[in-house]
């Protein structure tokens, strides 16, 4: 049975922006109560508003909390153990995309700064670990359905390098196999079974990561053709939940399935055809990685 449903509850980490927002909003349309999480108390507070005004007689409760802090969890679990009385859809979709520090450049590329990996592995990675262990007991107290949805990325499948990303990339690597561990551990055992896991992979989405920030309005902000609106991505977010799908895969205005389907055969057949890594990316190969991608994509399409 759908967790989307009048009286249910949603959580929802990273909620006061961006896909976190627009799933909050697409959970209320849907009758259900609200606990929003984030770390940016101005947003927060913004988003909590409007959203108590789409259905006051629906709970719309706000809490501003770094997840990558343990204790912080505890007590946002305790606050919210007394304001609603289940919790039906956890959604940890907080995390962040950094800059690394310049300082490194000459020494190392400024992308294997230390201290941009622990702030993005703090936040992306054990912010979501504490999350599972804050909330699994909340998914426990009763046995209709639950359900957990991580947010992950196509870069932790295909990894593109650049200047911000390997520390993301790795951070959303890890989240893809903690969620596959989750999911099966959860299946596994009949106590949890009741509790759906779902790994959410969004396409190319305008959000705080492009500068759209906050729980902004879509018809007033303007985006870069290929990207989706938010509101895209939370329907197929809340479309794959539905249909009960792990991978919950999100295409865009430039990238459909079958393209991603073909650049993750790429990425895979790297080791299995003992290429260089990253191969789509190196100069001598980028030319027939190009082509064996798009020919792929065309085959599949058919
Ligand atoms: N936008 C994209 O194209 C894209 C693509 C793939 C994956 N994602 C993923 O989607 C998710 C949502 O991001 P978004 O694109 O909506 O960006 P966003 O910046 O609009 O939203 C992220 C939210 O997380 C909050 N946050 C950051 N650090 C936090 C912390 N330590 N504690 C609590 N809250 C914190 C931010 O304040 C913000 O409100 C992320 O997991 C991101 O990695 C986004």
């Amino acid at each position: 049975m759908s967790v989307f449903q009048a009286q249910k509850t949603a959580l929802i980490t990273g909620a006061a922006s961006g896909i976190g927002f627009a799933a909050a909003k697409l959970c209320r349309s849907r009758g259900m109560h609200l606990a929003l999480l984030d770390i940016d108390a101005v947003h927060l507070r913004q988003a909590q508003e409007e959203l108590a005004t789409v259905n006051p007689s629906l709970k719309t409760e706000s809490y501003q909390i770094d997840v990558g802090d343990k204790n912080q969890w505890r007590k946002v679990v305790d606050q919210i153990k007394s304001a609603f009385t289940h919790v039906d859809l956890v959604l940890l979709n907080a995390a962040r995309q950094q800059r690394a520090q310049s300082q490194y450049e000459g020494k190392l590329k400024p992308w294997a700064d230390v201290e941009s990996w622990k702030q993005t592995f703090d936040t992306n990675v054990f912010g979501t670990l504490n999350g599972v262990e804050a909330v699994l007991p909340l998914l426990l107290s009763s046995t209709t359905s639950k359900s957990i949805v991580i947010t992950g990325s196509k870069q932790g499948i295909t990894n593109p390098p650049g200047a911000s990303t390997p520390a993301y990339n790795a951070s959303k690597a890890a989240i893809k196999n903690l969620t596959e561990h989750l999911a099966h551990d959860l299946r596994s055992d009949p106590a949890t079974a009741h509790i759906s896991t779902h790994l959410f992979i969004p396409g190319w989405t305008w959000t705080g990561f492009m500068g759209n920030v906050g729980p902004t309005h879509e018809d007033t902000v303007t985006k870069m053709s290929g990207a989706w609106y938010p509101s895209q991505a939370a329907e197929v977010l809340v479309d794959g939940v539905e249909k009960g799908s792990f991978y919950i895969f999100c295409p865009d205005g430039d990238t459909d399935w079958a393209l991603d389907q073909a650049r993750m055969q790429w990425a895979n057949d790297d080791m299995i055809e003992g290429r260089p890594a990253i191969s789509r990316w190196e100069t001598s190969w980028k030319e027939r990685a190009d082509e064996g991608i798009r020919a792929d994509a065309v085959r599949r399409r058919t």
